[in-house]
This record gives C-alpha cells, sequence and structure tokens, in this order.
C-alpha cells in the first residue's frame, strides 16, 4: 500500500524563501519512515505542514484518501494522524498525569454512540480519559511519577511524555519531530523499543531525526530533504551512499 499518507507537489514560503518547495513523497502504512537532511532543510516545516499547524501555499496532502490540505490540526488529529514537538513544551507547575491529560482529546458527543446514547458527563469524560492516561504512563514507564512534577523529568522522560500524548489521541499515524535530541542513551533504547513495539501494533511512523543510529536501527523507507526539496529515497543504505546525500550534509560535492 503506497499511498497511506502523500505529499504531492508541496509548497510553502517564508517571505520570499521556500522552506519546502514542490516536495513530492509518500508514507506506507504499517512502516516506519525517516525524514532526514541537513538543518534548515524544511524538516520541522514539512510536519507543521502535513499536521495542519501551516497551511501551505501550493500542493495536496491526503490521508488514507481524505484531501487534508489546510485542514486543522485538531481534525487532521481527529482522523488519527498526530505529531509531536521538536521543543518540548513548557510544562511549569503541572504533575506529569495533569500534563498528559492537556493534549486535545476528541470531543464529546463526536462518536456515534455519543448520540445514539446518553452522552458521558463532562466528569465521566475526565475520569475516563485520567484512566487511559495512567495506563499510557504504565505502558512508556513513568506510571511512577504520575503524580510528580513534570518540569523535572530529564529531557528523554519529556519526550516519552510527548509519545504519550500522541498515543492518548488513539493514533494510526505518529509524526516525530527530533525524538532522540536530547535523551541519554538508555531512555533512548526505551523509546527505540517502544517505537518498534508500536509498529508491530499496527502504529505507522514519521520520524524526523539526525540521529543516524535511530534512522538505521528503526526505519523502513528513508527519505531525504534538502532546501525544501525531495533529494533522495530508499533504505538508510541506499540513501547514505548517495553521493548527492553526502554532499548535501557536507555542502560540498563528495
Ligand atoms: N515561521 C517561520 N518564519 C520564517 N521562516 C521560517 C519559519 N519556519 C521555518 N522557517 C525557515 O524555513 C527553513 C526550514 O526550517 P525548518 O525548521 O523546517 O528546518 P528543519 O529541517 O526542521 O531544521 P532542523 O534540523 O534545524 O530542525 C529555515 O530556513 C527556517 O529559517
Ligand atoms: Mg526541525
Amino acid at each position: 500500500m503506497t499511498d497511506y499518507l502523500t505529499i504531492d507537489n508541496l509548497t510553502k514560503r517564508f517571505g520570499g524563501v521556500a522552506a519546502i518547495d514542490g516536495c513530492t513523497l509518500s508514507l506506507r502504512k504499517g512502516l516506519i519512515t525517516g525524514l532526514i537532511g541537513p538543518n534548515g532543510a524544511g524538516k520541522t516545516t514539512l510536519l507543521n505542514l502535513i499536521s495542519g499547524m501551516v497551511k501551505p501555499d501550493a500542493g495536496r496532502v491526503s490521508f488514507e484518501g481524505h484531501d487534508i490540505t489546510g485542514v486543522a490540526a485538531h481534525r487532521i488529529a481527529s482522523l488519527g494522524l498526530v505529531r509531536t514537538f521538536q521543543i518540548v513544551r513548557e510544562l511549569s507547575g503541572l504533575t506529569v498525569l495533569e500534563s498528559l491529560l492537556l493534549s486535545p482529546g476528541h470531543q464529546m458527543g463526536e462518536t456515534v454512540s455519543g448520540a445514539l446514547f446518553r452522552r458521558p458527563t463532562v466528569q465521566e469524560q475526565e475520569q475516563h480519559n485520567a484512566i487511559k492516561a495512567r495506563r499510557i504512563l504504565a505502558r512508556i514507564g513513568l506510571w511512577h511519577l504520575a503524580d510528580q512534577s513534570a518540569s523535572q523529568l530529564s529531557g528523554g522522560q519529556k519526550k516519552l511524555l510527548e509519545l504519550a500524548r500522541a498515543l492518548l489521541l488513539e493514533p494510526k499515524l505518529i509524526l516525530l519531530d527530533e525524538p532522540a535530541a536530547g535523551v541519554s542513551p538508555p531512555l533512548l533504547d526505551v523509546i527505540m523499543r517502544l517505537i518498534r513495539e508500536l509498529r508491530d501494533e499496527g502504529i505507522s511512523f514519521g520520524i524526523v531525526e539526525h540521529d543516524m543510529h535511530l534512522i538505521a536501527e528503526l526505519c523502513d523507507d528513508v527519505h531525504v530533504l534538502a532546501e525544501g526539496k525531495m533529494l533522495v529515497s530508499g533504505s538508510f543504505a541506499e540513501v547514505t551512499a548517495d553521493p548527492r546525500v553526502v554532499e548535501a550534509y557536507l555542502g560540498m560535492p563528495a
């Protein structure tokens, strides 16, 4: 299946500069896809465009056959496409559990059963979300920290919490923006194992990352972005052997 997430000729300009410049690629269902490229290549902008946080100037994005170009982020999330952030949001004053529950969940009454039967009260919904959040915290190994201050988490634990926030939305496809940045090696192993397990359970991933160990270990497909354009696609071995990729990273012919 090749047309799970498709990005067709996408363009986004900031001022006169095209951060994304006629970019075309597709992600395959059930796999982990890596998106790599030098600093400023447009990787985060591409995630912002896919997830509905920034609107493109031209081009099209579709997910599972739905045209999601320019659609609001919460609507895209409700289709099962969620993303995490390169820079983890400030969590001061909240416990780990509270900060997890801040994530925008599904709106009450939107489901078929909600419309047909009695709608859950806000209190019931909150209780349900808290139970679900604790279950996810247990899964990612942060259950014992649920009631501690979120600002005291390590860099890696904050990245895990970002992943938990995505999982709370029951996603089909998760886009991760630099899940390894600022993460200690032991926690990186935990994160990588978790991503692999979730992939085996049917969740698809798109991962933006500079850590080539993570990309090499996890990714089924790798796409290289340079100056807003798709440069090379293939397996990790294929793309890293390509002289155009070496040149893009070094800024000179290989
Ligand atoms: N909101 C914005 N306004 C103006 N320029 C922007 C904006 N967002 C991104 N850019 C520019 O677009 C280009 C691509 O930035 P982007 O953050 O997408 O790169 P990146 O590949 O994620 O880089 P990094 O690996 O450093 O995170 C850069 O030149 C950046 O300065
Ligand atoms: Mg970035």
